[in-house]
């Protein structure tokens, strides 16, 4: 659809989360809700996007802005319900056609607006709503139509009659309009009905009493509507999308051997024959290839991983990987760790800031920060590179071929050449130059029938 705005109603406190965090805010996975929703109103293709904010407008904006560009807002100050909210947006709404969605919705899916929008134009309405039919209507406004099927009205819980409220076509808060026919509906808005407010719903009414064609569109899948207002809810919504996206990884071809147990984002791409194990947490724009072994119970966010890689129990933070290499059990690799081909980080190794080159062997109980390190390079146990002085961070270069001996501090800036040495337990102040064995630690003294001089 041409010309197609898209407005989002994220102004509600949400008291019902019984949180400090405003509802449109809080994740599914690896995202705020109201991120999919903006996502999905994207791949329908949606020219501008305005979002409504009222509550905590502050803390939502600065969030939203962060992570999507091209989006406006509209402040709604007091909440006087979902018609006052579609007002706020002012001119944004004067032309074109306009989807409403919300912004607690988050599980609503693009092929199915597209669907949507599709009927719209095809029945010629001025607007058309999203209905879906459910066993337990509660909470819902009802649809009513008239005695032929044709639509008459929105009616809310809190207004329905008794007859009305076993009505279980209900509406899904989504809905299309042409421009005028919403604006011309919104001038005549009033909010003489239980709850005071001024409600969306009410316009569609309004639309249909003016002649023009009015209609609804029933979704098929009522999960993809589910409003989230408390926890409990959040957590099914979480479960939806979790299984979604697992579903389409594993006919892609990825192994996960416990879906349940398996969290993984919207953004992440993996590629066929890599194994996931249970307890996996794979977060943001993270890129995992073909045929690696992630896991059990490890936290991958916005890295990337080559082919063949395997990670067993550890942490990855805006990492790079390339192929056969192999992570963990326990370790931590932070922002800007570039390892390369062939690497082994082992057990208790924290890497952060620095480049690990092909080949180079960092096997046990090692922090490298801040560190540019060549190919082949073998860590001993227990090295640390001594990054910060207090005020600033240093930079170790540990060349090609070295071998650091067990137990060395090195204490940057410094430079360990290509092929040289350090002695176990040295803390290294000095460059060390190619090929060469530096030892800095004090001579080993044997002091002869020291226990029996002594009393011991
Ligand atoms: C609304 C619909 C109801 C529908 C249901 C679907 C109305 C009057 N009722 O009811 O027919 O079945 O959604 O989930 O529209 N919001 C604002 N400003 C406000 C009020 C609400 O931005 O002044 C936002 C909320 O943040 C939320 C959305 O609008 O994202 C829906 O509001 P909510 O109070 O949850 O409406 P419901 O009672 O669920
Ligand atoms: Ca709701």
């Amino acid at each position: 659809m041409s010309d197609l705005k898209v407005v989002i109603l994220a102004a509600g406190q949400g008291t019902r989360m019984k949180s400090d965090v405003p509802k449109v805010l809080h994740k599914v996975l690896d995202k705020p809700m109201v991120e999919y929703v903006i996502d999905a109103s994207k791949e329908v293709g949606a020219k501008d996007i305005c979002v409504v904010i009222g509550h905590q407008s502050a803390m939502v904006k600065s969030i939203i802005k962060d992570r999507c560009d091209d989006v406006s807002f509209a402040l709604q100050k007091e909440q006087l319900g979902t018609g006052h909210a579609v007002m706020q947006t002012g001119d944004f709404i004067n032309e074109g056609n306009i989807l409403v969605l919300c912004g607690d919705t988050p599980l609503i899916k693009a092929e199915t607006i597209k669907e949507f929008l599709e009927y719209h134009e095809k029945e010629g309405n001025a607007v058309t709503v999203m209905s879906m039919c459910v066993d337990e209507p509660t909470g819902y406004g009802r649809i009513i139509h008239d005695k032929y099927g044709a639509f008459l009205r929105i009616t809310e819980e809190k207004d329905a009659t008794e007859e009305e409220r076993k009505i279980c076509e209900v509406n899904t808060g989504v809905y299309i309009f042409k421009a005028e026919a919403l604006c011309e509906a919104l001038g005549k808005l009033k909010n003489d009905n239980a709850q005071n407010e001024y409600y969306l719903t009410d316009t569609v009414e309004l639309i249909a009493q003016s002649g023009k064609n009015v209609s609804a569109f029933m979704g098929k899948d009522a999960d993809e509507f589910m409003g989230i207002n408390n926890k409990l809810q959040l957590s099914r919504a979480i479960a939806v999308m979790r299984d979604r996206i697992n579903t389409r990884l594993m006919l892609d071809g990825v192994t996960i051997t416990d879906p349940s147990s398996t969290y993984i984002g919207s953004d992440v791409k993996i590629d066929r024959d890599t194994i996931i194990y249970p307890g996996c947490m794979i977060e943001g724009k993270t890129e995992i290839g073909k045929s690696c072994i992630i896991g059990p119970n490890t936290k991958i966010t916005t890295s990337k991983i080559d082919d063949c890689v395997t990670i067993l129990t550890s942490v990855l933070d805006r990492a790079e990987i390339k192929s056969m290499t192999t992570v963990g059990p326990f370790a931590y690799l932070r922002p800007d760790s570039k390892i390369g081909e062939h690497v082994r980080i082992g057990d208790f190794v924290e890497i952060k800031n620095s480049t690990i080159d092909d080949g180079t062997k960092v096997s046990h109980l090692t922090y490298v920060g801040d560190s540019d390190v060549g190919k082949c390079v073998n860590f001993g146990c227990g090295t640390v590179t001594v990054n910060y002085d207090g005020k600033t961070k240093n930079r170790c270069k540990i060349g090609d071929g070295a071998f650091i001996g067990c137990n060395t501090n090195l204490v940057a800036p410094v430079e360990v050449a290509p092929g040289a040495y350090t002695a176990a337990g040295s803390t290294i102040t000095e460059n060390v130059p190619e090929d060469s064995l530096a030892i800095a630690r004090s001579r080993q003294e044997n002091k002869e029938g020291w226990r029996k001089k002594s009393n011991k």
